[in-house]
């Protein structure tokens, strides 16, 4: 396809509004150097994010899947100083170098990244009564993307905004006899969510650096 411009176009624009410091440099890095996949968000989507966070004033944000906490650094740093972002990854190994990178970018009291399920801190953070977020960034396993959003919308408030990434998949969400249980679980969640009265939203297809792809952004009513 255009695979080859897009990517240049992703730099350029990143060069121009999302160049990284050498903090978001170390934190790709210590992905190649733990054996961890590039699966992180793209400078620009990192950037994308942050726009968001401001967009809604966020203060308290959950994210669901760190991996090594790029995307996590890039939106610790568009809260106010008394923010506090919930992280939540499920993988020891991606956890203890996340933890390291958190360290490295001064956010320790900032982020509070919990290593389990993020099923099981989802009913853990609703049993407890947490206060409502005002982002989340949905980013785990896709199978259950429609259970963390419905769970999600029990941590949120009228304004809050809920993005969840990769819900494209390469164009694979029109295969309807897909077989891949990732697609299915975002098949299952678009459609969920085009008919979900609790919020407002769409899908942006995003192409640039990384795969295909797409992130559904929805407020909440
Ligand atoms: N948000 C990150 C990328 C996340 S990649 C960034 O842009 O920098 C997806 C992460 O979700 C992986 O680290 C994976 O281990 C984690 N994950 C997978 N299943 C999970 C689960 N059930 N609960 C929490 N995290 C999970
Ligand atoms: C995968 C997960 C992601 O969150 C992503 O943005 C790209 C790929 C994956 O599990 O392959
Ligand atoms: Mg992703």
């Amino acid at each position: 396809m255009n695979q080859q411009l897009f990517e240049k176009v992703d730099q350029y624009i990143g060069n121009l509004f999302a160049q990284e410091d050498n903090v978001l440099q170390e934190t790709i890095q210590s992905l190649d150097d733990a054996s961890i996949p590039q699966i992180s968000v793209t400078p620009t989507q990192g950037k994308f994010l942050q726009l968001m966070l401001l967009s809604c004033k966020a203060k308290r944000v959950l994210e669901l899947g760190t991996l090594a906490a790029y995307s996590t650094i890039w939106m610790a740093r568009s809260i106010p100083a008394d923010g506090k972002i919930i992280t939540v990854e499920f993988d020891p190994h991606h956890a203890q170098v996340a933890s390291r990178n958190i360290a490295k970018a001064g956010f320790s009291d900032k982020i509070d990244l919990r290593t389990g399920k993020a099923m099981d801190v989802l009913n853990e953070l609703i049993s407890k009564g947490e206060e409502a977020f005002d982002f989340i960034f949905i980013d785990a396993d896709k199978p259950p993307y429609t259970e963390y959003f419905e769970l999600a919308l029990q941590l949120s408030h009228p304004g809050t905004i809920i993005i969840c990434d990769n819900v494209i998949r390469e164009g694979k969400v029109l295969d309807e006899n897909t077989t891949d249980e990732r697609v299915k679980g975002v098949q299952r969640f678009n459609q969920m969510l085009a008919n979900n009265p609790k919020v407002t939203a769409t899908i942006m297809q995003t192409v640039g650096a990384k795969e295909y792809d797409g992130m559904a952004i929805a407020i909440v009513n």
